[in-house]
């Protein structure tokens, strides 16, 4: 399976340097390096004059560029993009050209499509509240604010999100980023430091506790262990045993971050996420989340935790210091997105009961779906990966959209078809999407 941290490396090292110690075991140790030790790698980010003067230079490179250099790099790119198509590993987008929902129309169909690949898991990305809200900002709060946070970039409406989310997860206080990817690649550089590691997920097998406990043991010299964790993988559907680690956390006394990704909103009972369905509230030390999923669907990510490391966040986090701010009625989408969870305590049921419907009527058929029993994300297992592109393709040609995922987003031979459940769904529309893989499984002889 692909690292189903999306906190991955390139994260960590695109800010601060690290070193894996350990990558032989399901949880990875790493001790962070100085980053000045990588300067070359860091904009120097207190100098304005600098960053002026390397853009200067890059414009009258570009004027004195010859073509032959532009035609040589053109033929780098060329290379590398043929090795991607030769890879099988091309992405092709597909174009929809309606809002995101459960019916889409999409570019080149006549017929509507019935859609079961967006993360829309609470059907909120077109409801007519979110909308309304979004459209009553861009009246009162403008299209933008033209700046970072810190400079003029802080409406009153950014404050009551953040309060808002804080209250949502029960934490001391939240900072918005512009997405949850800034979020995760702001966050380690601040809190940590050589004298900190970071142990983190890496596998989620059988053994993952194990290398958890011996990192735990083995790091206690450090000044800081922080565990790190995806609540759930978005690739399998699975969920952290967060009951198990929070208990080794307290144990070695290490912090515990988790991604939520793919859980707030509508994981656990109320949408409060993988703490809630293990019923752990308020033991996770950082939550990280994203606003483009569940929450509405525009775009956003945050870190919620202690105050202190909040207010060091704003002092210091890279994405949130040197990129624009949350436009305004991508805010007020995602307030009213967190109102709706939390009026509507019966959206993440309808998650679960039609995340219910379909695994049970796709292992009836004799399909093997992976993940969690109760979570949204539901994997078609396939194996291999011509098979799940083929899969995916005559279900489009049936009305629905489904993607086949293979390596190396999965590991070899682990190709899938992964569903994606949500609480617009109507149970016909389950219904007729196992009906869908039923007559194109036996078509491929997937299931007798
Ligand atoms: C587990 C996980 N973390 C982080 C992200 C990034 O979120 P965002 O789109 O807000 O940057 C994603 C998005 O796919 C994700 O799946």
């Amino acid at each position: 399976m692909a690292t189903p941290l999306s906190v991955d490396w390139r994260n960590y090292s695109a800010s601060s340097a690290v070193v894996l110690v350990s990558h032989s075991a399901a949880f990875h140790c790493v001790i962070l390096f100085p980053r000045r030790a990588f300067a070359d790698l860091v904009r120097p980010v207190e100098s304005e004059d600098a960053a002026l003067c390397s853009v200067n230079q890059a414009r009258a490179s570009a004027l004195t560029r010859s073509s032959s250099s532009l035609a040589s790099t053109r033929t780098i790119l060329d290379g590398e993009l043929n090795g991607i198509r030769e890879a099988g590993t091309w992405k092709a987008e597909r174009v929809i050209v309606s809002p995101q929902g459960p019916m889409i129309q999409v570019e080149g169909q006549t017929a509507t499509i019935l859609n079961f690949c967006a993360n829309n898991y609470l059907g909120l990305s077109s409801h007519p509240a979110v909308i309304e809200a979004g459209k009553k900002a861009l009246d009162t709060h403008g299209a933008g604010l033209s700046s970072v946070r810190f400079i003029c970039g802080t409406q009153d409406i950014h404050k009551e999100l953040e309060e808002k989310i804080a209250r949502f997860h029960g934490r001391e206080d939240t900072i918005l980023y512009i997405s949850c990817f800034d979020a995760n690649a702001g966050i380690f550089e601040v809190l940590l430091s050589p004298e900190d590691a970071v142990i983190s997920d890496e596998l989620n097998h059988a053994s993952i506790i194990d290398d958890l406990e011996s990192h735990l043991k083995n790091s206690q010299n450090l000044r800081q262990r922080l565990i790190a964790t995806d609540g759930v993988f978005s690739m399998d559907g699975n969920v952290a045993p967060l009951n198990e680690i929070c208990a080794l956390a307290d144990k070695y006394n290490a912090l515990v971050f988790i991604d939520e990704c793919h859980a707030t909103g509508f994981f656990g009972k109320t949408g409060r996420g993988t703490e809630e369905y293990w019923g752990l509230d308020g033991k996770v030390d950082i939550i990280n989340s994203t606003l483009g999923k569940a929450l509405g669907g525009a775009a956003g990510g945050y870190t919620t935790g202690p105050k202190q490391l909040i207010d060091l966040l704003r002092q210091r986090s890279r994405p949130y210091l040197f990129s624009n701010t949350l436009p305004p009625p991508v805010v007020a989408c995602a307030s009213k997105a967190f109102d709706l969870v939390m009026e509507n305590p019966d959206l993440p049921k309808k998650v679960v009961s039609n995340t219910k419907r379909f695994r049970s009527r796709m292992t009836d058929a004799g399909f093997t779906v992976a993940g969690d029993p109760e979570h949204a994300i539901c994997p078609v297992m396939l194996g291999d990966a011509r098979l799940a592109s083929q899969f995916a393709d005559k279900m489009l040609e049936l009305g629905i959209y489904v993607i086949g995922f293979s390596y190396p987003v999965v590991p070899k031979g682990k190709a899938r078809i992964r569903v994606q459940i949500s609480a617009s769904h109507s149970e016909q529309e389950i219904d007729r999407a196992v009906d869908a893989f039923i007559k194109i499984g036996r078509e491929l002889s997937v299931i007798a």
